[in-house]
């Protein structure tokens, strides 16, 4: 039988990192928005803009044509920021062959209609198989081929079973999970307990309150997930507890990196053009909040980054807010 042919959209360092592990199992096509990406990807077998020098395999291929990189997924791997998933998706709603299924990587939410990306993939690409690969991935660490583990998480089981192999290597330890929703939101939420820590890490503040942050903030997904219909032991696993603390802890996180500039002064415009990537919890704080007061939830950490990335804090007065909470309170 001919391979299954994997292609990626998106070509950040997730990504193309992906794209990478994928290349090593099975033919994998990476699109890439910008054609000198794409050339380099093909030429070079490197994308220096987002992973610098690592080596991407050889027979890792890249186009910029949208249109030809549908026309091949016999899998489609989504890898563009949660924002920019229903425009790129619109694009190809009539070129994508009908029973391929459909794989997220993006760890935010739509602003606006605050749907998860697999919810958007679902109306741009409707009766898709759709779920999504989530973990502690961070994707510089893994791209250096250190080991790491993830989840496919789907509702169809037996799409799962097919999808593993396609990303696993022996040093990248693929898992399943049915429970879509708590798997996806646990790769949004940990994004805004992040900028927390980072703000922290800035701040100087100890390694008790750090902990406490990410206890705490643990507590706050947790709350709100299962609110929402999420397994609570969902966030005891890799895309809870574990995305949470490899994002919290390494200074390779983009929403680390914009906590701690912020914390070191920089406003949050400045702090985003500086990381000149995407941070997903930038935009999705105000978007949780939201959900946190439809669902009538309480989320003390979530509410103060919010106020910061809006401007109405300054990150030593949300920590003074963290402080707070009445005594009392109960666990
Ligand atoms: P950042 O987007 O903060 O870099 O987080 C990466 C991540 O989700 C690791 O699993």
């Amino acid at each position: 039988a001919r391979p299954v042919r994997v292609v990626v959209l998106g070509s950040g360092s997730w990504g193309t990192t992906v794209a990478g592990l994928a290349a090593q199992n099975t033919p994998t096509l990476v699109w890439s928005r910008s054609s000198d990406t794409a050339a380099e990807i093909n030429k070079e077998h490197r994308n220096s803009r987002y992973l610098g020098d690592r080596e991407l395999p050889a027979d890792l291929r890249a186009t910029d044509d949208l249109i030809e990189a549908a026309h091949e997924a016999d899998v489609l791997v989504v890898g563009v920021p949660s924002h920019a998933v229903r425009g790129t998706l619109d694009r190809i709603a009539d070129e994508v062959r009908a029973w391929v299924p459909v794989v997220s990587l993006a760890k935010g939410l739509e602003p606006g209609t605050r749907l998860r990306p697999t919810e958007v993939i679902s109306q741009c690409l409707p009766g898709h198989p759709v779920g999504l690969l989530a973990g502690p991935n961070i994707a510089s660490e893994i791209a250096d081929g250190l080991a790491a583990a993830s989840v496919v998480a789907m509702q169809d089981e037996s799409v799962a079973s097919a999808l593993q192999p396609l990303f696993a290597s022996k040093v990248f330890r693929v898992y399943r999970n049915t429970d879509v929703l708590g798997c996806e939101l646990g790769g949004v939420l940990k994004n805004i307990v992040a900028i927390a820590a980072g703000m922290a890490e800035g701040l100087g503040v100890g390694d008790n309150t750090r902990a406490m942050v990410l206890s705490r903030g643990l507590a706050e997904m947790i709350r709100l997930g299962v609110a929402m219909g999420a397994q609570p032991r969902t966030f005891s696993g890799l895309t809870g507890m574990g995305d949470l603390i490899a994002t919290c802890m390494s200074p390779a996180s983009r929403n680390r990196r914009v906590g701690e500039a912020i914390a070191r002064g920089l406003s949050v415009e400045e702090a985003v053009a500086e990381l000149g990537q995407v941070a997903e919890g930038v935009k999705t704080a105000p978007t949780v909040m939201e959900l946190a007061r439809e669902y009538g939830v309480e989320m003390p950490i979530a509410a103060e980054v919010e106020a910061v990335v809006a401007g109405r804090r300054t990150p030593t007065e949300a920590y003074r807010g963290l402080r707070r909470r009445a005594p009392g309170d109960e666990e």
